[in-house]
């Protein structure tokens, strides 16, 4: 029964470490490769308790750090996310919460600076509607190729109609005609219904050569009062370095992992 299950484990693994979807994944498909090959493993299925990785690579000391500026950290790990071309390295999670619920979801980062951590959506979403009604908010990154993260708390505020126009048009058409086509968050019958709305609106933009940003449609800025750096170590010894801001001015700390 072992050695079969063994043996199957062993195919499985080959067949799934081979195929395009598992060699491109650099991180997971290793431990994946380790977890299907243990002989404790249910055949055709992962146990996640066993998902475990050492992270090994450099750390993050105080020394190699402007205390006084979280921005200029940011902006490092953010750009080296992207030369290491992590898939969608400006994807972050937002987290919203109302009446002690939270909720959370994917945005993509569309600007950073020391005002803040800038996205677009639409204005009648649900996220919308709930940072209306409390403006404290979350984000968070998780770039593993790198083993890193990083979270960011504050308040949300709208940026500029002007700063929303601009955006707006620098988007490719069919994201602009998306924009108008969606009702965000709202329920609809079914695809073809919102193929539909699609349609009609690239009929009433027929010939126009600027497309119009909707008025529900536009940025939101996170600015924040604490921002929180993680870098994977040996051993679940892991490094944490949080920037809290009191009294306009930035103090930096290290966290326990
Ligand atoms: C990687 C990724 C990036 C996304 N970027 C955005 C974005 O920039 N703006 C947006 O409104 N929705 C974006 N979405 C869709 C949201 O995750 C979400 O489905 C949508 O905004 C509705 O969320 P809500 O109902 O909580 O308002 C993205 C989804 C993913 C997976």
């Amino acid at each position: 029964m072992m050695r079969s299950r063994l043996l199957a484990g062993f195919l499985v693994s080959t067949l799934l470490y081979t195929s395009e979807g598992f060699t491109s994944n650099r991180v997971f498909g290793k431990i994946t490769r380790n977890v299907l090959m243990s002989a404790s493993q249910p055949v055709g299925g992962i146990n996640v308790s066993d998902l475990r990785k050492d992270y090994s690579s450099k750390g993050l000391m105080e020394n190699d750090i402007n205390h006084n500026n979280p921005y200029e950290l940011f902006s490092k790990w953010f750009d080296e996310a992207c030369a290491a071309n992590v898939l969608e390295p400006n994807a972050m999670c937002l987290s919203t919460c109302v009446n002690n619920k939270p909720s959370a979801r994917y945005v993509l980062l569309k600007g950073h600076d020391e005002r803040g951590f800038v996205w677009y959506t639409n204005y009648n979403s649900r996220k919308s509607k709930e940072i209306e009604e409390n403006p404290n908010a979350a984000i968070t990154f998780w770039w593993g190729d790198l083993e890193r993260s990083i979270r960011i708390e504050g308040i949300v505020e709208k940026v500029s109609t002007d700063e929303s126009d601009q955006y707006f048009q620098s988007r490719p058409r069919g994201s602009q005609i998306g924009a108008w086509s969606s009702n965000q968050s709202q329920i609809i019958e079914n695809r073809e219904k919102l193929e539909e709305q699609e349609r009609n609106i690239i009929k009433k933009f027929e010939g126009l050569k600027t497309i119009p940003r909707p008025q529900h449609w536009g940025g939101f800025r996170l600015v924040p009062s604490r921002i929180e750096f993680w870098k994977g170590r040996s051993s679940r010894l892991h490094d944490r370095v949080v920037f809290i801001k009191t009294n306009n001015k930035w103090q930096l700390e290290r966290l326990q992992p």
